[in-house]
C-alpha cells in the first residue's frame, strides 16, 4: 500500500465524505442490484446516516492525501461498510482497513468476526482469510439483497 495512506478511525469531519464514498458505489458500481435497491440504499445513506452509525459501530477510514478513499467498519462482531474508491482498489487498501478492524475486534476481546458479503466481494475476505459459511440473504433499507455469510478466526 502507498506510504502516503494514512489508515485511521472516522471523525465526525469525515461524515460527508463517507456518505458519498457509499453512494458512488451502489450509483455506479452495484450493478448487480436492482434499479429500485440501488435507488433506496443511495437514499438512505445520507451524511445524517453516517454520522448516525458512528455512534453503534468502529469506522475506519483511509486518507489520502486529506481525502478519503476507502472505509470499513464493525458492529458488534460484523464487518460493514467496506469501500474502497475505485481508483485506488487492488492496492491494498481495503486489507488493511481489515486488519485494523480486526485488531479492533481482538482489543474487545472477540474470537472470531462474521461478513455478510455481496457475490462481488466475496473473493477479497477468502484472501483475507475468512472462510464461507452459507449463502443468504440481508436486508438493506428495506430491499433484500443475495449475500455470502464468511467467518473469520481471530487468533
Ligand atoms: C472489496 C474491496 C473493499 C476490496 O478493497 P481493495 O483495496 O481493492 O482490496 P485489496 O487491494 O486489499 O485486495 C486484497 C486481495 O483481494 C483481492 N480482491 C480485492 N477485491 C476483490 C474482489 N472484488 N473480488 C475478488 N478478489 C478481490 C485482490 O486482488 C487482492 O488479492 P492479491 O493479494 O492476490 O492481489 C473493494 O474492491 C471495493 O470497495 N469493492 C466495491 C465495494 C464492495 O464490494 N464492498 C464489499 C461489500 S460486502
Amino acid at each position: 500500500m502507498s506510504n502516503n495512506v494514512i489508515i485511521r478511525k472516522y471523525q465526525p469531519k469525515d461524515a460527508q465524505e463517507c456518505s458519498a464514498l457509499m453512494q458512488n458505489h451502489f450509483r455506479n458500481y452495484a450493478t448487480n442490484l436492482s434499479e429500485i435497491a440501488r435507488k433506496r440504499i443511495i437514499e438512505a445513506r445520507t451524511t445524517e446516516y453516517v454520522r448516525s452509525i458512528s455512534e453503534d459501530r468502529i469506522i475506519v477510514v483511509a486518507e489520502l492525501k486529506n481525502k478519503i478513499v476507502g472505509m470499513g467498519a464493525l458492529k458488534g462482531n460484523e464487518i460493514r461498510h467496506m469501500y474502497v474508491n475505485q481508483t485506488f482498489q487492488k492496492k491494498d487498501i481495503g486489507s488493511t482497513i481489515l486488519n485494523f478492524l480486526e485488531e479492533e475486534a481482538r482489543n474487545l476481546g472477540l474470537s472470531s468476526i462474521m461478513v455478510n458479503s455481496v457475490f462481488y466481494a466475496t473473493g477479497f475476505y477468502l484472501k483475507n482469510g475468512f472462510k464461507i459459511i452459507q449463502k443468504t440473504q440481508i436486508d438493506r433499507h428495506g430491499s433484500i439483497i443475495d449475500a455470502v455469510l464468511l467467518e473469520k478466526q481471530l487468533k
